[in-house]
């Protein structure tokens, strides 16, 4: 299959619809929803929705849902690029291309934004619609595994983590802690809610679990490489930023070579992990080829 092909056609789609569901720049608080959509439309992989609908097309039958369960997960990563970047996190000046949020609206604007985000997903998530394909309690377990990707335990716990090591000596255990929960719980949620929304069994929730929490790990040492072998304009954000900040990385403790060969065996590891489907997961086989490939 043509990866590049279905990642863009899967960009489009999701484009399309965060445009419909995040208010217009004329709409009151106007300054709020230029902001939102500021960081929003700056470009972004789109990874993680595109893992949720790939994860519920390898189950079978994705129910019309899918398209703002995925969004979901876009606005709050948005988010958390956007707070990621604030003077007191890592104080990055340039995302996805363009000076980042608060360099554009302001530090406050900026953590509004992000909250209204944050909280725009969690509305996107749960909000009712009979026609749409899901059962009341799949709609629950739905919001229940964002919540857990997003908060204490999993995306903004790492954070903390990351926060914590900085200018530390962490060993190794530490550091894949750091990237299981900064990086890897979001993955995992992608990954998990594509595959509730479509109804998968406890056995295929439990092997498409395993591949994202390979695909995750993966995802965040090539993300490391990057910080150290890319440039400005392949990124669309500063590179060497983690030595510049005392960030123990993957490159830091094998090397860049060593850190890619490790990304790459957890890449195997993810394809293997599904072994029990068969070509409707060939696009999430792909994606997990990309993630240690991709320049950006
Ligand atoms: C960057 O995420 C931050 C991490 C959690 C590694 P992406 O590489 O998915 O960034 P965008 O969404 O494409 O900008
Ligand atoms: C970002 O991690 C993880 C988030 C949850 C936002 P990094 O700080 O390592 O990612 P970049 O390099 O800024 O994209
Ligand atoms: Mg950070
Ligand atoms: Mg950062």
């Amino acid at each position: 299959m043509d990866i590049r092909h279905y990642l863009e056609q899967k960009r489009e789609e999701i484009d399309r619809f965060l445009d419909s569901v995040i208010p217009s720049a004329q709409t009151d608080p106007k300054t709020l929803h230029e902001s939102m959509r500021y960081s929003v439309f700056a470009g972004g992989k789109r990874i993680r929705p595109i893992l949720a609908i790939a994860a519920a097309e390898a189950v079978g039958n994705p129910p019309n849902a899918v398209l703002r369960i995925a969004a979901s997960l876009e606005l709050i990563h948005t988010y958390s690029l956007i707070h990621d970047d604030l003077p007191a996190m890592d104080n990055d000046d340039y995302r996805r291309g363009k000076p980042t949020n608060h360099k554009v609206y302001g530090e406050a604007m900026a953590i509004l934004a992000g909250d209204a985000l944050l909280t725009l997903a969690f509305a996107l998530c749960s909000r009712p619609d009979p026609d749409d394909g899901l059962e009341p309690a799949q709609q629950v377990q739905l919001i229940h595994e964002l919540a857990l990707g997003a908060g204490n335990f999993g995306m903004v716990g790492g954070q903390v983590l990351d926060i914590q090591a900085e200018n530390r000596d962490i060993d190794l255990a530490m550091l894949r802690s750091i990237h299981k929960h900064k990086t890897g719980m979001l993955i995992r949620a992608a990954v998990r809610m594509g595959a509730i929304a479509a109804a998968a069994t406890s056995a295929q929730l439990d092997d498409l679990t395993a591949y994202a929490d390979d695909v995750g790990l993966a995802f965040q040492i090539a993300d490391d490489v990057l910080n150290v072998t890319g440039t400005r304009e392949e990124l669309g954000k500063n590179p060497n930023t983690d030595a510049q900040r005392g960030k123990k990385t993957y490159p830091a403790f094998y090397g860049v070579e060593g850190a890619l060969a490790l990304a790459n065996e957890c890449v195997d590891r993810a394809t293997k992990r599904l072994a029990s489907f068969g070509p409707s997961a060939e696009p999430l086989r792909e994606i997990a080829r990309y993630i240690t490939a991709r320049k950006n």
